[in-house]
C-alpha cells in the first residue's frame, strides 16, 4: 500500500505566554494513507498511519521521526499566518496539549486557559507572545472568565475534564460536576456571540449512563454530567461541535513517563471511525481526538453536530481537510 509521509502538529520554537513563559517544543509526525472506503458501523472508515507525538527533547523510536526546529521553522514560513484565534481549555491536558501543539505547527494563535500556567512552560517552550497566549482561569470560578480572555477570540476548542473517579484530581472539589457541568457551562455562558465555533469534547456514552456498563463509568456522574454540559451547550446559540470520544489511548505525553509512552504508542496503526446517535464503542487515540477537533473548527458540515469518535488499526485521514469532510459526512448520511 503507498503512503505518502507528511508532518503533523510538529514542532516549535518560542512562545511568551502572559507573562512571559518558557516552552517546551512537542514534535509529531503523521504517516497518511489514503482513505480506505471500508464500511463500519455503517460508517467510512479512515486510518492514520504512524503518529506520535514528542513533548520533550526524549529520543523517538519505532516509525516516528523527529523534526528538527530548523524544519520546524521551515514549516511555520510555509504555513500561511492564520486570522484565527482560537481559545483551548484543558491545554496541559492529554487531549489538549496535542490540539495545542497542532496549532502551532498550523500557525494558528491560540489562548490558553490553564490552572496553572507555568504548566505551559514545561510544555511547549519559548513561544512567541503573538503566537502563544496563557491566561489563569479556572472554569468553575465563573469570574475568572471575564470577557478579556474572550477578546479576539474566534474558535474555542474544550478539552477539559477529570477523573471519573475519587482521585488526586478531585481535589478542591475539581469533580465531574464542578469541570464537565459547572464549567462547561461558564464557559459557554462567557462566550461572546462573535466566536465562530466552539468545540466540546465529551464522551461516548453519554447518552446511556443509566445502562451498564455505561453505568459503571458513571458511578460517581461524569456522563451525566457531561450531558448536561453538552445539552446547555446545544441550546446556548454559538455554533458548536460535540465530538464524544471512546476510552482515550496515546498520551498524556509527561516528562516523566515520555519514553516509555513514543516506545508504547510509535508504529500504531490508527484508523478513524465517526458516528453519530451515541452507538460507536471502543478506543480513540488522543491524537485523532485532537486532530478531530482542529478539523471541526473550518469544516461548515460539522457545524451544530454531535459525534463519536474511536479508532482502529488501519490507515486514516492524517490532517487532511478533505478526507475529514467525508468522514464527517459520511457519519451523518450513516
Ligand atoms: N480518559 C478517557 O478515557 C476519556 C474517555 C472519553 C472522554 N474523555 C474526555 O476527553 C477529554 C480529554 O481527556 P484527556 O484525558 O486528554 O484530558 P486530561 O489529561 O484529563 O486533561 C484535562 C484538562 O482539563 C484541565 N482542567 C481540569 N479541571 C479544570 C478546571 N477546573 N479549569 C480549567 N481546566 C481544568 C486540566 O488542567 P489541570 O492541569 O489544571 O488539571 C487538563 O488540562 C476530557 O473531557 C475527558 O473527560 C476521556
Amino acid at each position: 500500500m503507498a503512503c505518502s509521509t507528511a508532518t503533523l502538529p510538529s514542532a516549535f520554537t518560542q512562545f511568551q505566554s502572559l507573562p512571559p513563559r518558557h516552552v517546551f517544543i512537542p514534535k509529531l509526525r503523521i504517516r497518511i494513507a489514503s482513505v480506505s472506503k471500508q464500511r463500519r458501523f455503517n460508517c467510512k472508515r479512515v486510518e492514520v498511519k504512524a503518529v506520535s507525538t514528542d513533548l520533550q527533547n526524549g529520543a523517538i523510536s519505532g516509525e516516528v521521526n523527529e523534526t528538527g526546529s530548523s524544519e520546524l521553522k521551515k514549516d511555520r514560513q510555509t504555513n500561511q499566518s492564520s486570522s484565527k484565534l482560537v481559545l483551548v481549555v484543558g491545554g496541559s491536558g492529554g487531549v489538549g496539549q496535542l490540539v495545542v501543539a497542532s496549532l502551532l505547527q498550523r500557525n494558528i494563535k491560540s489562548r490558553l486557559i490553564l490552572r496553572n500556567p507555568e504548566r505551559a512552560t514545561a510544555l511547549f517552550g519559548d513561544q512567541d507572545k503573538e503566537t502563544l497566549q496563557v491566561v489563569k482561569a479556572d472554569t468553575r470560578k465563573q469570574e475568572d472568565l471575564d470577557p478579556s480572555i474572550f477578546e479576539g477570540v474566534t474558535h474555542v476548542i474544550c478539552t477539559s475534564g477529570t477523573t471519573a473517579f475519587p482521585s488526586k484530581r478531585w481535589e478542591d472539589d475539581n469533580t465531574p460536576e464542578r469541570v464537565d457541568w459547572v464549567g462547561v457551562k461558564n464557559l459557554v455562558s462567557a462566550s461572546p456571540s462573535s466566536v465562530k465555533r466552539v468545540v466540546l469534547v465529551s464522551s461516548i456514552g453519554v447518552t446511556k449512563y443509566n445502562e451498564l456498563p455505561w453505568s459503571i463509568m458513571n458511578l460517581f456522574g461524569v456522563l451525566k454530567y457531561k450531558k448536561m454540559g453538552e445539552d446547555f451547550f446545544q441550546n446556548f446559540g454559538i455554533p458548536f461541535t460535540i465530538i464524544r470520544p471512546g476510552r482515550l489511548t496515546d498520551g498524556p505525553y509527561t516528562s516523566y513517563d515520555l519514553n516509555t509512552l513514543l516506545n508504547a504508542t510509535a508504529g500504531q496503526r490508527r484508523a478513524v471511525l465517526i458516528g453519530q446517535g451515541d452507538k460507536l464503542v471502543g478506543e480513540a487515540s488522543r491524537i485523532v481526538v485532537a486532530e478531530a477537533c482542529i478539523q471541526a473548527l473550518d469544516l461548515q458540515v460539522t457545524e451544530n453536530q454531535v459525534y463519536e469518535v474511536s479508532s482502529v488499526e488501519g490507515e486514516g485521514p492524517g490532517n487532511e481537510a478533505q478526507k475529514w469532510e467525508e468522514l464527517f459526512q459520511a457519519a451523518q448520511d450513516c
